[in-house]
């Protein structure tokens, strides 16, 4: 069975005043239809950059782009932005991560929604407004009414997200990322947005992509999880297999990282010691190595490549964690 969407070998580069910033390094991820995945990386990782490439974005000059990413067979890094336009919303569709930013602040919820619709669509403005609150229904937001009448800065974070879903999911796309979906959001919020998004995956059959920096959030509600690390797959693995069989020091110390509600209020997460790479400089061994407990003189020296453990398990690493 072929994919549905392909993402391979992807490099994106920007061109900065430091010199080539290299934000993604060779990424290759296939997602199939209705399938749940997560990406998950500490901040810089690469998270944005990948998923935005994916969906067509990111056209600037400063912007070298390789590689190959493919809905259905069709390429779409060599698009132009209109036939990229047609796409988006009604094949392809993300939620941004600062919802703040997607929604216009200065305009009531509601009438934004519909001119969205409007345009996009080429609704009547009649039934753009019915279709508005049948999309706020379908994401749980209670009493739709109210809501509509008010500016974004009036609602709650989790409402905001909501209405940033219902936007994405207006044209039933076949793929959407959601990229930090829950960052904003307290611990239940957070829980309930999922929920919502893996029941709207299920009624929709639409594929999903989960960005986060926390590997607990992707614990659920995904069939595979990718672990970026310095513009690279570091690990990839169906999300069970992933939890219970480790093999990459990075995603252990992602794994330790995890906010636990048992953990004191106030009470810091540990987090990973020293600093993610730099973008800009040459790479020579393995990106994580300098952090690595049990790195040694290899690691530093030479690139690790994809090692594949069988059963769409796949880890970059030489000494990889339950090595025997
Ligand atoms: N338009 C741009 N121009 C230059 N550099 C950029 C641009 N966008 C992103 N970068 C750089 O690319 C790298 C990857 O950024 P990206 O936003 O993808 O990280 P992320 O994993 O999404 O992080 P976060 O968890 O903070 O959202 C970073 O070093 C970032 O500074
Ligand atoms: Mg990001």
């Amino acid at each position: 069975m072929s994919n549905m969407f392909e993402i391979e070998n992807l490099r994106i580069a920007f061109n900065t005043k430091r010199g080539e910033l290299n934000a993604v390094r060779g990424v290759t991820l296939s997602i199939a239809k209705g399938e749940s995945v997560g990406i998950v990386g500490e901040s810089g990782s690469g998270k944005t950059v990948m998923s935005r490439a994916s969906m067509g974005l990111l056209r600037g000059r400063r912007v070298k782009r390789e590689g190959s990413v493919k809905l259905n067979g069709i390429e779409l890094l060599t698009m132009t932005a209109k036939e990229i336009r047609e796409l988006w919303g009604k094949q392809i569709a993300m939620v941004f991560q600062d919802p703040m930013t997607a929604l216009n602040p200065v305009r009531r919820v509601g009438p934004q929604m519909a001119e969205a619709l409007v345009k996009r669509m080429g609704m009547s403005k009649d039934a753009a407004n019915a279709r508005v609150l049948e999309l706020l229904a379908l994401v749980r937001l209670p009493e739709p009414e109210k809501q509509v009448v008010k500016y974004p800065h009036q609602l709650s974070g989790g409402m905001r997200q909501r209405v940033m879903i219902a936007m994405a999911i207006a044209c039933e796309p076949e793929i959407l990322f959601a990229d930090e979906p829950t960052t904003a959001l307290d611990v239940t919020v957070q829980a309930q947005v999922l929920e919502l998004m893996g029941d709207l995956r299920q009624r929709l059959g639409m594929a999903m992509v989960i960005i986060t920096h926390d590997l607990g959030v992707v614990a659920t509600h995904t069939d595979k999880i990718a672990v970026m690390y310095g513009g690279e797959v570091v690990e990839i693995a169906p999300t069970k297999e992933l939890f219970a069989n480790m093999r990459h020091p990075y995603t252990e110390a992602l794994m330790k990282s995890i906010p636990r509600l048992d953990r004191a209020p106030g009470e810091r997460m540990p987090a990973i010691a020293g600093t993610p790479p730099d973008p800009v400089a040459e790479r020579v061994g393995c990106a994580f190595a300098p952090r690595c407990a049990y790195a040694t003189d290899k690691c530093h020296t030479e690139h690790p490549e994809l090692t594949d453990a069988g059963n769409g398990h796949a880890y970059r690493c030489f000494f990889p964690l339950g090595a025997k």
